[in-house]
C-alpha cells in the first residue's frame, strides 16, 4: 500500500483490456486548450483521458494525445456518441468522424453518452435507438476502431434492453457517483454483470468543495476533499474521472494513496445529496432525474 502509485494501477475490463484506474475530464476544457491540459496530465503520470462529442474539443484531445510524447499504445483514450444519435447509420457515421477528428487510428472506448437525448433525459426509452446505436458500435469494436465499448447514464432497464440483443456485452457504464450521490443497486447490478462503472463528475463538479462535513472528515486524513472524494469513488470500485486543466490540481487528484474507513466510507456514502448543483443545474446531468 505504501508505494502505491495510482498510475501503476489499472482495472481489467471484460474483454480483457487494460483500462488506466485514473481518468482525466475534459468537460469544459476548450478545444484549443485541452492538448496543453493532455500534455501535463501526461507529463504527471496519466495514461486516461475522458472525451465526448458533444464536449467539442475531440481535435484537441486528440491532438494532445498524438503530441504528448508518449507511445499511442500506452495511452487511453475514451470519446462518447452524442446522446441524439439513435440510428445504425449516423452513429456509423459519428464514430467515424470522431476517429477523424481526433486523428487516431482507433480509440480506447467509446459509449453512449446516454440513454435519451438530453432534451428528453430520463423520458421515453429510446430501446430500439439504443439497440441500433449499440449494434453500430460492435460493428466498429469487430473491426477494431475501438478497442471496447460502453454506456453512459444507462438505468438497469436501459442495460437490459442492450444485453437481450447484443453480440458484445458493454464493457463500461460511466455514471454520476460522487460522496453523498452514491447509486449503489444499479453499480452492484453493473458490477454482477461485469460492467466497470466510471465515476464522472466525482468532485460533484466542485459543488462537494462547499460541504463542511466533508471537509473536516478530509481534515482527519489530512488530504483535500478532491482527494477524498477520488479517494472514495476507487473504494467502490469505480473509476473516476476528474477534471482539471490545472496541473497543480492534477497532481494533488492523483496523491490518493490512503484508506478510508468502512464506517467512514458508510458516513461519506449517506451524506446529505446536493440539493442544487448552483449554475451548472441546468445540465441534465445534474436534475436529479
Ligand atoms: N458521461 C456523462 O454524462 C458525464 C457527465 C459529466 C461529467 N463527465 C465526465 O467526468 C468528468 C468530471 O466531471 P466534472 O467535469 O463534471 O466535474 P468534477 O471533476 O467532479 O469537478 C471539476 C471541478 O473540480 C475542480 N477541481 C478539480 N480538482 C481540484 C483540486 N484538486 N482542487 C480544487 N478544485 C479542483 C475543478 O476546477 P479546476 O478546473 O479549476 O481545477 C472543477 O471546477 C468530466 O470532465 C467528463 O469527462 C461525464
Amino acid at each position: 500500500m505504501d508505494n502505491m502509485n495510482i498510475f501503476d494501477e489499472v482495472y481489467t475490463l471484460s474483454n480483457e483490456v487494460k483500462i488506466p484506474k485514473l481518468g482525466l475530464g475534459t468537460w469544459f476544457i476548450p478545444d484549443d486548450q485541452v492538448a496543453q491540459a493532455v500534455c501535463d496530465a501526461v507529463k504527471i503520470g496519466y495514461r486516461h483521458i475522458d472525451t465526448a462529442q458533444a464536449y467539442g474539443n475531440e481535435h484537441g484531445v486528440g491532438e494532445g494525445i498524438r503530441t504528448c510524447g508518449i507511445p499511442r499504445s500506452e495511452l487511453f483514450v475514451t470519446t462518447k456518441l452524442a446522446a441524439e444519435i439513435k440510428s445504425y447509420d449516423e452513429a456509423v457515421k459519428a464514430i467515424d468522424e470522431s476517429i477523424q477528428k481526433m486523428g487516431l487510428d482507433y480509440i480506447d472506448l467509446m459509449l453512449i453518452h446516454s440513454p435519451q437525448p438530453w432534451d428528453d433525459f430520463r423520458g421515453d426509452d429510446y430501446f430500439e435507438g439504443n439497440r441500433e446505436a449499440w449494434r453500430a458500435l460492435e460493428d466498429a469494436y469487430k473491426a477494431s476502431k475501438l478497442r471496447s465499448i460502453g454506456i453512459s447514464n444507462f438505468k438497469q432497464e436501459d442495460i437490459e434492453n442492450i444485453l437481450s440483443s447484443c453480440t458484445v456485452k458493454p464493457m463500461v457504464n460511466q455514471l454520476l457517483v460522487h460522496v453523498s450521490n452514491t447509486p449503489s443497486d444499479l453499480i452492484e447490478y453493473c458490477q454482477k454483470n461485469d460492467i466497470l462503472v466510471e465515476a464522472y463528475s466525482p468532485i460533484a463538479h466542485g459543488e462537494i468543495l462547499k460541504n463542511p462535513e466533508v471537509a473536516s472528515m478530509a481534515e482527519k486524513y489530512h488530504v483535500t476533499v478532491p482527494q477524498l472524494c477520488i479517494r472514495y469513488t476507487l473504494q467502490l470500485n469505480t473509476l473516476p474521472l476528474p477534471k482539471t486543466a490545472n496541473p497543480q490540481h492534477m497532481e494533488e487528484n492523483a496523491a490518493v494513496n490512503f484508506m478510508i474507513s468502512d464506517e467512514d466510507m458508510e458516513t461519506l456514502k449517506n451524506m446529505k445529496p446536493i440539493e442544487n448543483y448552483g449554475e451548472f443545474s441546468v445540465f441534465p446531468v445534474f436534475s436529479g432525474k
